[in-house]
């Protein structure tokens, strides 16, 4: 087993390789520093990361002028010395607003501007990404201040080393129900702050056996430890909680927010905690979902639990990230009434303002559950008066599993795009968790993260593009999804044109090309159940999860309109009615919202069942050209990566043709029409 002591890991997009200097080899040769303190250890780490990256990546030994700096003690250097010669200045400038940096070059200077250290650093990383991707820097003002307050990764990592949702390998935060610390925490933490992200939950949201006990004595000093570390890199620390350890770690025989015993014991272990893990930054609670114990149980609601916790939590600065996934998940299939798809909303809305301050609701992206396509959650700017969070999935449970390439930006940023006309002017997905819409600061965005002890940590090296991708979009929100994969080629694979071109038309159109080989047009599912890989298009059709594709002989779909379900009422106007009527019904999602015969006509002219098998086969065939393409790059880019990823996509054809002949034989078989072009079909 890997735990991380061979440093055999890869370097991911910080690899630092030699790069073209273009000119910017000169500004690296001294590095000053004024107005911060020297000993603080972000700042270090800032200093620490400009001096690895430009002896790799330009072979130039920077030499450090001021005290509390390795090298300028080595040297013997002071300040004074330093300020006169000084190409690269670090310099606390108050202008510059909270987390945001200056990168400004002037009179043959380099400054990073930053009124804290936490922008300093990200300005170094930006600093370091525009050398790795060959971009001169003479003439450079450019001033970033992030979009979003809280930038988080989650992580579903057991205490067993197991990962839920993991296609990566095993878990390198646990092992053998023990906290592993040790070099990749370190690398862990430099790439995620290289990217932005200022918070991460360690452990799964489903908190069970071991994970229970993070919050007490047996953890404490582990979990304490690797707090440190990421807080050095500007990292929040965070945890997934227990809602009902009062009842398995405190003996007390409820969890009942109103309940003085259960209060009580949360005040006195808060104290304990928050004493013993300085920089934690809250907690992260899956409640009264899935069978996680929560409010309910006691008649309460969703309010009442997470005030409860948040009024506690509060004297330590500290904040419940409160989870709306909550549903029955024990529904009936014959039962057309129950719709999954509104219980988010339906569960939430009603309590609408009455959150306290410091509990921010965390909202999946969709109604169901990170499927390839769904209509934007209606609770997302639904709530007026609510801290918002939205949480994405890059772990790509039915996306393909790490073995199937999709590249998630362009999903992100169509889902931040959404307007929720929920405010005139600010009233886009992004508008909401940045805080613009409400103007309120406990706001952001979380992904389910993809990572795993694998040594190139993601499992198919191209689904690193998700991990680096997610923070560069949390940052800085008007990124597009081409710029981002742009830079991430450059720095991860090569700076040659033609890889860069290559692999953009490999990933681009990624996502379209596993939908179109997958379930179509927003109805979701027909994945193997449990593993969520695979097609099995009736798999969770008589099942109790609330996941149904309602196909018969006439016709597929799902009637979420004012005749059916209701839930397309839940949107404001004009979206309720774009949704309710099929006419106007965005046509990606017409099986989400409406129950369609085959004979349909869509705007493309092609009935309903044909664009089944049209989009089936074409999918297929996409994925022919995207692994042509990749062959096209033998030699180009490092063997290792070039075969393992060559691999993976062996693996994808072969899974987009069971889908396809699956979907398509179904579809034939139900319907009894076959397709206009006789294709195969069985
Ligand atoms: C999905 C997923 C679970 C996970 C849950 C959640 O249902 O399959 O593994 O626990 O989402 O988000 O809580």
């Amino acid at each position: 087993m890997v735990t991380g002591m061979d440093n055999k890991w890869t370097q991911l997009w910080l690899k630092y390789e030699a790069k073209k200097a273009n000119g910017n080899d000169k500004y690296f040769k001294s590095i000053s520093c004024q107005g911060f303190d020297y000993n603080n250890k972000i700042l270090k780490n800032a200093v620490d990361e400009l001096i690895k990256g430009a002896k790799g990546m330009l072979g130039v030994t920077a030499e450090c002028g001021f005290t509390g700096c390795q090298t300028a003690e080595e040297s013997g250097s002071t300040v004074k010395d330093s300020l006169l010669k000084a190409t690269l200045i670090l310099e606390k400038d108050e202008t510059v607003a909270a987390e945001g940096y200056r990168l400004l070059e002037k009179d043959g200077c380099l400054y990073i501007k930053a009124s804290d250290e936490k922008g300093l650093l990200y300005g170094a990383f930006a600093l370091l990404r525009a050398v790795a991707c060959e971009k001169t820097v003479r003439g450079m003002d450019k001033t970033v201040i992030p979009d979003n307050p809280l930038r988080m990764y989650n992580h579903w990592d057991n205490m067993d080393n197991s990962i839920e949702r993991g296609y990566s390998g095993d878990s390198f935060f646990f092992e053998n129900n023990e906290v592993v610390v040790n070099e990749r925490t370190r690398d862990y933490a430099r790439f995620v702050a290289s990217i932005g992200i200022n918070g991460v939950v360690i452990n799964n949201v489903n908190v069970k056996n071991c994970a229970t006990w993070l919050i007490t004595d047996r953890y404490f000093e582990k979990v304490a430890e690797m707090a440190e570390i990421f807080a050095e890199y500007g990292i929040k620390f965070f945890l997934s909680l227990n809602y009902a350890a009062t009842i398995e770690l405190g003996g007390i025989d409820s969890a009942d927010p109103l309940d003085e015993r259960v209060i009580g014991w949360w005040k006195q272990k808060m104290a304990e905690v928050f004493d013993r893990i300085p920089n934690l930054g809250g907690f992260l609670v899956k409640a009264d979902s899935e069978g996680r114990p929560g409010p309910f149980t006691y008649g309460r609601t969703q309010a009442d639990g997470a005030n409860m916790l948040a009024d506690i939590v509060k004297p330590y600065g500290g904040i419940i990230i409160w989870r709306c996934f909550v549903y029955n998940c024990t529904q009936d299939w014959r039962d057309y009434k129950t719709d999954r798809a509104r219980a988010g909303y339906d569960n939430f809305i009603k309590m609408d303002g009455d959150y306290h301050d410091n509990v921010i609701l965390q909202i999946k992206n969709g109604p169901m559950d990170f499927q390839i396509r769904e209509p934007i959650s209606p609770l997302l700017g639904g709530l007026k008066k609510t801290n918002q969070m939205l949480e994405v999935q890059i772990a790509q449970e039915y996306t393909g599993h790490q073995i199937d390439v999709c590249y998630l930006i362009p999903m992100f940023k169509e889902i931040l795009d959404f307007k929720t006309y929920c405010k005139e002017g600010a009233d886009t997905v992004a508008d909401v968790i940045s805080g613009r819409t409400l103007g309120n600061k406990n706001t952001g965005i979380a992904a389910v993260c993809n990572t795993g002890n694998d040594n190139n940590w993601t499992g198919n090296d191209l689904a690193a593009a998700n991990f680096y991708g997610f923070g560069r979009l949390a940052f800085t929100t008007a990124l597009s999804a081409e710029e981002i994969l742009d830079e991430w080629i450059r720095m991860t694979l090569s700076t040659d044109e033609d890889v860069v071109g290559t692999v953009k038309e490999i990933m681009l159109p990624s996502r379209e090309v596993y939908e179109n080989y997958t379930s179509p047009l927003g109805i979701g599912w027909m994945v193997t159940p449990h593993t969520h890989y695979g097609c099995s298009v009736d798999g969770y059709e008589y099942s109790r999860w609330g996941t149904y594709h309602r196909a018969d002989h006439l016709g597929i779909g799902v009637d979420r309109s004012d005749k059916g379900t209701g839930y397309a009422q839940q949107y404001f106007e004009p979206n309720a009615s774009i949704y309710n009527n099929i006419e106007s019904c965005p046509e990606n999602l017409l099986l989400f919202f409406h129950h369609v015969p085959y004979t349909y006509m869509l705007k493309t002219g092609k009935t309903l069942i044909q664009h089944i098998y049209d989009s089936h086969f074409e999918g297929v065939m996409q994925v022919e050209e995207m692994i042509a393409k990749w062959k096209s790059l033998k030699g180009k880019i490092a063997d290792e990566v070039y075969e393992l990823v060559e691999k993976r996509f062996d693996l994808q054809l072969y899974n987009a043709k069971e889908w396809r002949d699956q979907v398509n034989s179904y579809f034939w078989r139900k319907s009894g029409i076959a397709d206009e072009k006789k294709r195969a079909i069985y």
